[in-house]
């Protein structure tokens, strides 16, 4: 049952975050508004696999296994990038926020800071889809083989 909510939001996550890195493809209003959606999908993917958070942020490394302890590092990264393009996109919104009824100023740093932050959280969440690479082949290859 988990693992099939688990799936289920992966997709979504996935399936927008694709979308999100592609603006010229959707066009900005749409890359705004798909990316403040998102923040849902990652909140409760992060809620329900808070044990993880929990149980790897309050061990001490050396009680941790190698693959581990590089998870732990590589989602803290994930996570840092995930707000900063989530933030800085807020600062430099031009469709969104505006609708709003907020004004934002264009600021060159926090243009560049956004691209910079969104490119590498493309490469880092390539490599946190690797990582559980043999969860997705299970769970695409149907009931029969599925590990939790
Ligand atoms: C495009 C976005 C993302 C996708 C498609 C994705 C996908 C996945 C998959 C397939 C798993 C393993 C299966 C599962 O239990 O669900 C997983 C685990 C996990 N993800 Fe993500 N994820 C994304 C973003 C994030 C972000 C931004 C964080 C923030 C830190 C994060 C943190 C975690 C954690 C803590 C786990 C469990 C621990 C682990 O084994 O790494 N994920 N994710
Ligand atoms: C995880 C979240 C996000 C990712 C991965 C992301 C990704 C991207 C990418 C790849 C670009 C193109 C950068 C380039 O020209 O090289 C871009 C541009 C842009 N994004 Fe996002 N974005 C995110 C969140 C947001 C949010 C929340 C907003 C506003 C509500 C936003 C507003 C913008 C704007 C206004 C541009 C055009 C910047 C310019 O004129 O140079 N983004 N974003």
């Amino acid at each position: 049952m988990k693992a099939q909510r688990n799936w289920q939001l992966d997709i979504l996550q996935l399936v927008l975050f694709v979308l999100v890195c592609a603006p010229l493809a959707t066009g900005l209003p749409l890359h705004e508004w798909l990316s403040l959606l998102l923040v849902g999908p990652l909140v409760l993917h992060l809620l329900w696999h808070w044990n993880w958070v929990v149980g790897v942020f309050t061990r001490s490394s050396r009680k941790l296994p190698s693959p581990t302890q590089f998870s732990r590092a590589w989602n803290l990264l994930l996570f840092i990038l995930m707000v900063v393009a989530s933030v800085t996109g807020v600062l430099i919104s031009q469709a969104a926020l505006p609708f709003l009824g907020i004004h934002t100023a264009q600021d060159p740093f926090w243009k560049l800071l956004h691209q910079v932050s969104a490119n590498l959280t493309l490469a880092v969440v390539g490599v946190h889809l690797a990582v559980h690479w043999r969860w997705i082949v299970n769970r695409l290859r149907g009931p029969a083989r599925k590990v939790m």
